[in-house]
């Protein structure tokens, strides 16, 4: 029995829910989850929740009993998306219902902590609403909706929710594949005046440490090679360590390096002003820690980073990615931009683009500036006219393209380690993962699949590169 059995479950609750799982008709679970990855996290641990309740996966809307859509609020984009999804899954309510079937819809996710029972208004095909401090009541909220409608479940209880989640499979871990989630933190205190992260995820929390390294051996025993501890402000972890402080996460990621079988770890998403020294030092001292880093700056303008709150200015931002790459070299740095906050003049767009020459970054996401409802910027009066702010992602995306091309064919020649995740898109073909998150295709057995091996970087596509699986590796040992 793994670790997390131990720590989430006591041996009645496993025995009820094995007999559910038993004696429940099997049923159908479509999830879909739009966002970031902690939501791709959340959906997995949904149906991890729900298999024991007799509930199997499907990848098709049409022939699920129970729909979820783990939902994502960040930008107006994403909300609206879920709306116009849910248009979508009404019709197939309707039609399976005209061949006598029954489906229940559930939004999970942001959208439903932050919108509730105001969801049944614009959609009514919708039977519960739930939030993401509160899905490990979903097999619960399932068997009240069969009698009930208008279901809404959006506290931030006092218990964690990790108390109450079912660990996965065996085999459901190897479906997954090589490389999984696994959430340490969640919520944020920061209140950067864009977000609305701290509204709908809560305050900040940790988890504690021997329950990530419990679940973290659960997922290696099943064949997971890398992990990627994730946090809406993940390096503000400071998870309770059983001797009665609390570990930071260079201390988590010390304690999860020493799984056997454990290959590689990454983390995100982190703020500048929490990469502490410990951290830092980690990128050096820990091989398994990836010299990969998403460290969004949101902006290059110290007038503008004042403005959203980030309590730092532009050269802090280029001082710690100097100290970082002192500490790891070969580090390769992503962010996310902001572009058209409230009061942007063409100045402050110009330093953004200044600090993107001056730090290179190897990826990056960036964003026009999306008003958020009960967030500061949304009552800000200088809003920045929709075309400037088209114009400027434009120009900001053409430089950071540009870049990661640039980091993509320098990669060229060389020789690095690529963990392999899948089969490739040709026979013959695998597909893995550079430490520096780019995808590799090489030709190659599938028994390579969960290894990481030394590859030749022949050529570097737009999206991927091309690698030979160096003749070294067959006499290499690969750790087990
Ligand atoms: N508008 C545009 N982008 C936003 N982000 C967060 N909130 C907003 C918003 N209101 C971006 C930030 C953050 C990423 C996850 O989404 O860049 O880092
Ligand atoms: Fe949102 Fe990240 Fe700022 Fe927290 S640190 S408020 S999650 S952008």
């Amino acid at each position: 029995m793994s670790g997390l059995n131990d720590l989430h479950e006591g041996p009645g609750v496993l025995t009820e829910a094995a007999h559910r799982a038993e004696s429940a008709p099997r049923r159908r679970l479509f999830i879909q989850s739009f966002g970031c990855q902690m939501n791709v996290y959340d959906a997995q641990r949904m149906a991890d929740l729900l298999a024991p309740e007799g509930y199997a996966e499907t990848s098709q809307a049409e022939d699920a009993d129970v729909i979820v859509l783990n939902t994502c609020h960040i930008r107006e984009r994403a909300a609206e998306k879920i709306f116009s999804e849910l248009g979508k899954l009404r019709a197939v309510k309707s039609e399976r219902a005209a061949s006598g079937r029954d489906t229940k819809i559930v939004v999970a996710g942001c959208v439903a902590q932050a919108e509730g029972g105001e969801i049944f208004r614009r959609q009514k095909a919708v039977d519960a609403v739930v939030g993401p401090q509160s899905y490990h009541r979903l097999p619960e909220l399932l068997r009240r909706a069969e009698t009930e409608r208008g279901l809404v479940e959006t506290e931030f209880p006092a218990q964690d929710k990790f108390d109450f989640l079912v660990p996965p499979t065996p085999e459901q871990v190897r479906k997954r594949g090589v490389s999984a989630f696994v959430t340490v933190q969640e919520g944020c205190d920061k209140f950067c005046s864009f977000c609305v992260v701290p509204y709908t995820r809560g305050a900040e929390s940790s988890r504690p440490v021997a329950e990530i390294v419990a679940e973290v051996k659960t997922l290696v025993s099943a064949g997971v090679r890398e992990v990627t501890l994730l946090g809406q402000n993940v390096n503000a972890y400071h998870g309770a360590n059983g001797a009665g402080g609390a570990a930071s996460l260079a201390e988590l990621c010390a304690r999860i390096a020493a799984t056997p079988g454990l290959a590689r770890i990454r983390y995100t998403t982190s703020h500048p002003n929490d990469m502490s020294a410990d951290l830092i030092a980690a990128h050096r001292d820990e091989a398994a820690l990836m010299p990969f880093l998403h460290l969004p700056v949101q902006a290059g303008s110290d007038r503008i980073l004042a403005a959203m709150n980030r309590k730092h200015k532009s050269a802090d931002y280029v001082a710690l990615v100097a100290e970082i790459r002192a500490a790891r070299p070969d580090i390769a740095l992503s962010s996310d931009f902001i572009v058209g906050f409230p009061g942007e003049t063409e100045a402050d767009f110009e330093a953004t683009l200044d600090l993107v020459e001056r730090v290179g970054f190897a990826s990056a996401f960036s964003f026009k500036y999306s008003p958020r409802l009960g967030t500061p910027g949304s009552d800000l009066e200088n809003q920045v006219e929709e075309s400037v702010k088209s114009t400027r992602l434009s120009r900001l995306q053409a430089l950071l393209e540009a870049q990661r091309q640039a980091f993509n064919h320098a990669l060229v020649g060389s020789v690095v380690e690529v963990l392999f995740e899948k089969p490739g898109r040709h026979p013959g073909q695998i597909a893995g993962k550079t430490p520096y998150m780019q995808a590799v295709h090489a030709e190659g057995s599938a028994d390579l699949i969960g290894e990481t091996c030394p590859v030749e970087i022949v050529a570097a596509g737009s999206n991927s590169l091309f690698g030979r699986v160096a003749p070294s590796r067959a006499a290499r040992e690969v750790p087990i």
